[in-house]
């Protein structure tokens, strides 16, 4: 037995010894010992701290990936950036290059030739890192550039994010850079949601926002994220001359600077230096999208000089690529469906080489983009790739058609099951609701399997692709009537496993009936209306008779909800997989349902208090809401019996900021009015 000293010392050693590995893969890019060694290692830290939880410390190699968060708390907590996350104002043009160092100089009048850095612009996500005592303790979204999201945890999983810096400690340091997805990884993630009937990212870049908002960080984890850090923030016992040495020193800290940073004496070395890049970047000289260069004044003393307007620093500009364009013939269009059941139309034509690489399709995003465009099969058509990685069509070279072109048209069934197409009104999408709908399937089942529906343990993706492509399972339902032996003969299934995701499989049954209606994925129904529903709706039977307008008489079930549980009953395959759930033996039906005709106690009463802190209270809405349009935000206000006035005064009792805010914002920092961020507002809705 060991005694606690040697316990420690061992603890020590392991994280001294994964901590420099990790550098060695993520950063250096040399790994000196294979994946499963490092495994083992990290394998023996979490053992020996599960055994000793009190010696576990935030920086330790084991906490990068974190627990998932509890179903029901969706959103992310806000955090008020010390220093305000500004934007860069875009260049596109030498001139205009030419017209910031004019700009520069005029502010500076005693400097000659401007050092400037030049750095490649990333497309990514920018967040901000904050280390007290050299730990990291917090990881934020840019947000309105005020106040982001805090997303430590998902942060954590970023392996070129240190936990802890290298060399002498320092008091507070906060650096800004990109997060990002390199274009491998990127086209990786895309081809396995193709494969699993799950919509494609368009970009790197929301592949990127897309996984950081994760709840759960053990699924970012996967997502193969890395960072740039490019911009200092608040420090407190470190400081730099020049924007070059900031970057040299966080490189020696541990941190990741932009790869190809150049120090530049005067523009035209700068702009050589764009140019060179605009060049050659295509060429894969990062392995991730860069959309521009980044002209930066190096002397940190001038930076304070110059200043920043509300949006962006007058000491940097981004300079940006110009989009590549290339005409092709248009072949075909072929109609996707894609995780959501939504019909994507795909232009598919003569292959052409654009920025580096050969392509032969874009997307057509849906059937009104191509009436718009009047894009019609056998076209001449231009096909551009800007900073994205999935190219798009421009529009149809008319000069070139000669009479033969065939108009598009939309199928009226599902290309996949036949079924019939939906188009909601006021949306541009055509969907399958077909819950059977084999192009769907795979995403289907993820979703009743996972934790926030059925909570099916073991039955994840790999399991669920077996069962796909071997054909024994066509529909959820299928699932409760599986062949143990035919399950334990799939690929890495033992006997135990089996036994246990078969078990896991006959305990969901007596799941409770709201996990069901979100599992099995009427569109709109998400797990809140979910549980809305259940209380209002004590069975299965009872929601599938109720009316678009019964429905629609609860306060939180919008029309379009309404509508599309009522379609979703009414199309035959549903019932039919209904049914067949019923007759195995799922439950549908509320635990208490004598009490649920009408809302419980708790939720009558969570929403008296909604009502109640926005009822008599004077609001002002400023800067752009992320998910509500202006007027939606002043109905959701009026109905709750709040006002909205368009002017800050004393007598305004909250201030709602979303991004890019006006001076309507700084009055209400002035008067200390109390300001809400989105999410605040959200909450408060809710
Ligand atoms: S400096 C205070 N450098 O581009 C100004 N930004 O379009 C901080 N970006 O919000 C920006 N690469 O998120 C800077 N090398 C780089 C960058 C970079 C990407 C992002 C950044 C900024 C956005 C503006």
């Amino acid at each position: 037995m060991s005694t606690k000293e040697e316990i420690v010392e061992r603890i020590e050693a392991l994280r001294k010894q994964l901590h420099h590995h990790n550098r060695m893969y993520y950063i250096e890019d040399n790994p000196e010992i294979s994946d499963a060694e490092y495994d083992a290692m990290m394998r023996e830290l979490i053992e020996m701290e599960k055994a000793y939880p009190e010696l576990i410390t935030p920086d330790s190699p084991s906490q990068r990936v974190g627990a998932p968060r509890e179903r029901g708390v969706e959103a992310f907590t806000t955090v008020k950036h010390a220093v305000p996350m500004l934007s860069l104002d875009n260049t596109y043009s030498k001139e205009e290059v030419l017209a910031f160092d004019t700009r520069v100089k005029k502010a500076l009048p005693d400097q000659n030739d401007i050092e400037y850095v030049v750095e490649p612009k990333v497309d990514g996500v920018a967040v901000s890192l904050r280390y007290e005592s050299s730990i990291f303790v917090q990881g934020s979204t840019r947000g309105n550039g005020l106040m982001g999201d805090n997303i430590t945890a998902n942060l954590k999983t970023i392996r070129t994010i240190p936990l802890r810096l290298e060399g002498d400690t320092i008091p507070l340091l906060e650096v800004r850079g990109e997060v990002f997805m390199p274009r491998k990884a990127f086209e990786k993630l895309n081809e396995e949601r193709v494969a699993s009937s799950q919509e494609p990212f368009a970009n790197p870049r929301n592949a990127t926002a897309g996984s950081l908002k994760l709840l759960d960080p053990r699924i970012s984890a996967r997502r193969k994220l890395d960072i740039v850090v490019h911009t200092p923030g608040q420090m407190e016992g470190v400081s730099f001359n020049t924007h070059f040495e900031f970057l040299e020193e966080i490189g020696k800290r541990g941190l990741k600077a932009n790869r190809g940073y150049k120090l530049c004496i005067g523009i035209e070395e700068a702009m050589r230096c764009c140019e060179s890049w605009e060049e050659n970047h295509a060429d894969g000289v990062v392995p991730y999208d860069i959309d521009g260069m980044v002209i930066k004044v190096n002397r940190l003393e001038l930076h304070d000089l110059l200043g920043a307007t509300s949006k962006s620093p007058r000491w940097a500009v981004a300079f940006k690529f110009k989009a590549r364009q290339a005409s092709t013939v248009l072949k075909d269009i072929v109609v996707q469906v894609g995780r959501t059941g939504v019909l994507t139309p795909v232009a598919i034509f003569e292959p052409v080489r654009l920025g580096g690489t050969v392509i032969s399709r874009a997307t057509l995003h849906n059937a009104d983009e191509i009436k718009r465009k009047d894009i019609r099969i056998g076209d001449t058509v231009l096909i551009e790739k800007g900073g994205e990685v999935i190219p798009k069509v421009v529009k149809a070279v008319l000069t070139k058609r000669s009479g033969a072109e065939k108009v598009f048209t939309m199928p009226q069934r599902c290309p996949v099951c036949s079924a019939h197409l939906v188009k909601v009104e006021g949306e541009v999408a055509i969907r399958c609701e077909n819950i059977a709908c084999p192009a769907q399937l795979r995403n289907r089942l993820k979703h009743f399997a996972s934790r926030g529906a059925m909570d099916i343990e073991g039955l994840g993706h790999t399991l669920i692709e077996q069962l796909v492509d071997k054909a024994l399972v066509k529909d959820v339902a299928d699932i409760y009537n599986l062949d143990v032996d035919a399950v334990a003969n799939l690929e890495r299934m033992g006997d135990k496993s089996t036994k246990n995701v078969i078990e896991a499989i006959e305990k969901s049954k007596k799941m409770d009936f709201s996990r069901l209606l979100f599992g099995i994925g009427i569109p709109y129904v998400g797990s809140k209306a979910a549980d809305i529903l259940a209380e209002h709706f004590p069975t299965m039977r009872d929601l599938s008779r109720a009316a678009a307008e019964q429905l629609e008489a609860i306060p939180e079930i919008g029309p379009r909800t309404a509508e599309s549980i009522v379609r979703f009953f009414r199309e035959g395959e549903n019932a039919t997989v209904i049914e067949k759930l019923r007759a195995v033996g799922v439950n549908m039906a509320s635990q208490a349902s004598a009490q649920v005709l009408s809302p419980t106690a708790t939720r009558k009463s969570e929403i008296r208090n909604a009502q109640s802190a926005i009822r008599g209270r004077t609001f002002v809405l400023t800067g752009a809401l992320q998910s509500l349009t202006r007027h939606q935000a002043e109905e959701e206000i009026k109905t709750r019996g709040g006002k909205v006035s368009s002017s800050v005064s004393r007598k305004t009792d909250y201030v709602v900021v979303g991004e890019s805010p006006g001076s309507k914002y700084d009055k209400a920092m002035k008067l200390n009015v109390r300001i809400l961020s989105e999410q605040d507002f959200a909450n408060m809705l809710r």
